[in-house]
């Protein structure tokens, strides 16, 4: 594994480590009131994250791409942008980055629909 497969394999083992100790602390205090923060850290990060690097492993030569790197660099933005926002919207403080978060890391989704996609008629 290399390149941007490597690099999204890694960074969603490390929101894993993160989203687990953040839902070890959460039941160790049972203070749940951020368990909307850990959910996305662990589904957006971890789970989602790993599959965008799955595939940018099984096809490197969509990997190659810069549309591939665009995609990963504004889902990477958009989940450090959403995550403390999520957490600022449940503790009242303010919406804003969890909406442009959320509305990056729907943009990032896109542009993974549009690597896939063209992606089979290009490299298949
Ligand atoms: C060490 C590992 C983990 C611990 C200790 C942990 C702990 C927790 C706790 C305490 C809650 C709150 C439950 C509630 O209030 O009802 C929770 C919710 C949740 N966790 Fe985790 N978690 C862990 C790993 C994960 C992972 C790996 C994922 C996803 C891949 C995940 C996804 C979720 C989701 C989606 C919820 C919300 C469930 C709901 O809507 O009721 N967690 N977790
Ligand atoms: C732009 C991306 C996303 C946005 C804006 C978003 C937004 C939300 C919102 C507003 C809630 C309700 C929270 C509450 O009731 O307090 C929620 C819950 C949930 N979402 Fe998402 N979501 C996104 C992506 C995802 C993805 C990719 C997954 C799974 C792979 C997911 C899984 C869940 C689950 C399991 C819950 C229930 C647990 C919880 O309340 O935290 N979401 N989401």
């Amino acid at each position: 594994m290399r390149g941007l497969a490597y690099f999204c394999i890694v960074s969603a083992a490390m929101y894993a480590l993160a989203g687990m100790a953040f839902g070890i602390v959460m039941a160790a205090s049972h203070d749940h009131t951020l368990m909307t923060v850990h959910a996305h850290l662990n589904l957006l990060g971890w789970v989602s994250m790993a599959i965008y690097g799955l595939y940018y492993h099984a096809v490197p030569a969509a990997a190659d791409t810069r549309l591939a790197k665009i995609h990963v660099g504004v889902a990477t933005l958009g989940l450090w942008i959403m995550i403390p926002g999520i957490a600022m919207a449940v503790l009242g403080m303010t919406e804003g980055p969890a909406i442009a978060g959320s509305l990056l890391t729907i943009l990032g989704m896109l542009l993974f629909t549009a690597r896939v996609a063209t992606a089979q008629r290009a490299f298949a």
